[in-house]
Order: C-alpha cells, then sequence, then structure tokens
C-alpha cells in the first residue's frame, strides 16, 4: 500500500473528481490519478513535454491536466481563487516545500477550497528517524541526498491541537500519510505554540503515536466506509 493506491482507491469508491497536487516532482503520483480535474502545483516540474505526451497515451485523463509552475502560496494568491471559483477541490495531495509553516499554510489554504466531504492527505508525517527529520537547511547543505520528511509532524500537531473544524490522523505507511478531513476531532493535544516550537525530534520519537493520532493501514477502510 502506498499513497497512489490510497487516492485512486478513495477517488474511485467515493466517487471524488477534483484532484489538487501541491509538489509533484517527476508526476509518479499525478499522473496516475484518473479525473478530468487535475492541478499539479510545483515551482520546477521535474518533466518535459515529451513526458506529459506519453502520459496521456498512458492514461487519456491527463489530456485534461492543469499545470501551474510556481509556489504554493503564489499559486493559492493567484490562481486558485479563479480555477476553485465554480467547483470544490475534493482530494488534495499536500507534497511540496516540507516544513511546518510552509506545509501549515498549504493545508490552511486547502481548506478554503475542500468540499464538506474532502481529504487532504499530507506525504512524510510520521519521520522514522532524526536525519530524515532535519531542517531543510540542513538537508540542502547535505545535496539533497537521502530521504526527506523534515518536520510536517509538527504541521499535523498544530492542527490537532488549535482546530476543532477538522478531525486530523496519520496513516501507519508510506512515511506517514496525514489525513484531514471536515469532522468532529477525535481528540485534541492541549499543547502551546511555544512548546509546539520547542519540541525536538527526540521528544517526537517517545510521543509519536499520540501527538500524531497514528494509525495502522487499515483503518482508512473503516474511516471511510471503502
Ligand atoms: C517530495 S517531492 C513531491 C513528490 C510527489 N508528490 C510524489 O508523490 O511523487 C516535493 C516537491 O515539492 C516541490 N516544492 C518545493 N517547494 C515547494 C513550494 N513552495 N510549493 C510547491 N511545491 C514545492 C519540489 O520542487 C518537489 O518537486
Amino acid at each position: 500500500m502506498d499513497r497512489i493506491a490510497l487516492i485512486r482507491e478513495l477517488m474511485n469508491k467515493k466517487n471524488l473528481t477534483n484532484y489538487l497536487e501541491i509538489g509533484v516532482f517527476n508526476g509518479r503520483v499525478f499522473f496516475r490519478i484518473e479525473s478530468t480535474f487535475k492541478i499539479a502545483v510545483d515551482p520546477s516540474f521535474a518533466f518535459d513535454y515529451l513526458r506529459k505526451m506519453g502520459k496521456i497515451l498512458i492514461n487519456p485523463y491527463n489530456l485534461f491536466n492543469r499545470y501551474i509552475e510556481k509556489k504554493s502560496d503564489d499559486f493559492f494568491a493567484e490562481d486558485a481563487p479563479r480555477l476553485f471559483a465554480n467547483r470544490k477541490c475534493n482530494l488534495s495531495l499536500i507534497d511540496g516545500m516540507h516544513e511546518y509553516e510552509f506545509a501549515l499554510r498549504d493545508v490552511e489554504n486547502t481548506l478554503k477550497y475542500l468540499s464538506d466531504d474532502g481529504i487532504i492527505i499530507m506525504h512524510d508525517c510520521n519521520p522514522v528517524t532524526k536525519e530524515e527529520a532535519c531542517p531543510f537547511e540542513e538537508w540542502k547543505a547535505k545535496g539533497f541526498k537521502g530521504q526527506w520528511n523534515g518536520d510536517v509532524w509538527k504541521t499535523i500537531m498544530h492542527l490537532r491541537a488549535f482546530r476543532d473544524d477538522i478531525n486530523v490522523f496519520v496513516l501507519d505507511f508510506d512515511q506517514g500519510l496525514g489525513v484531514i478531513t471536515r469532522r468532529k476531532p477525535e481528540n485534541r493535544l492541549a499543547i502551546s505554540r511555544d512548546d509546539l516550537h520547542r519540541f525536538t525530534y527526540e521528544d517526537f520519537d517517545k510521543n509519536r503515536s499520540h501527538w500524531i493520532n497514528l494509525k495502522p493501514a487499515a483503518y482508512y477502510k473503516e474511516y471511510f466506509n471503502v
């Protein structure tokens, strides 16, 4: 099981149509989604015109793709109001800049356009080593080598502590897939903003299951009734 299988199953079984992916890279996930309304956002796509054409042959839904080559903040400021003027977003994969505040803005901006039954999936929420959770500058200094999850676990914690209008949990597969829906929170975290800024990877490692509301992989079937 991975994020591609999860997203495809949810879109298919819940009849979700409008898909938004923030952070697309080479389109490994994006090109495989079957929907007539798909938006790809990335400041630097890792594919060219030929790959796009090839992907239309493999999956004809790719004919309708919208490619927005810019940072997500600029997309939400300049394009999202127009693209979502007459429709809502049904499922979004947030997988761009893996830093707490960046990912938080992506979630909060996406929520403005999300349908009532919409689903946000956020990748990389459960880093299993300190190295994978290092700050972006450190990962860059290492030459972008190795798996990088960043500190989006703090984004999950922030949402669990400070939003009472969404339910948030993390599925325990594919580096931790955060799931955010407009439902009553199952439980809340009693922490302050100062706590959150102070917490280290070591603190997270001792408390991860509770802090990010970690669920076994199969939980999504029960939660979404699929
Ligand atoms: C881990 S890759 C995405 C992988 C892809 N979603 C997948 O599942 O295969 C992260 C991507 O985020 C992009 N990115 C970095 N900063 C971003 C930002 N501010 N807004 C949107 N995308 C960003 C990078 O260019 C990179 O292509």
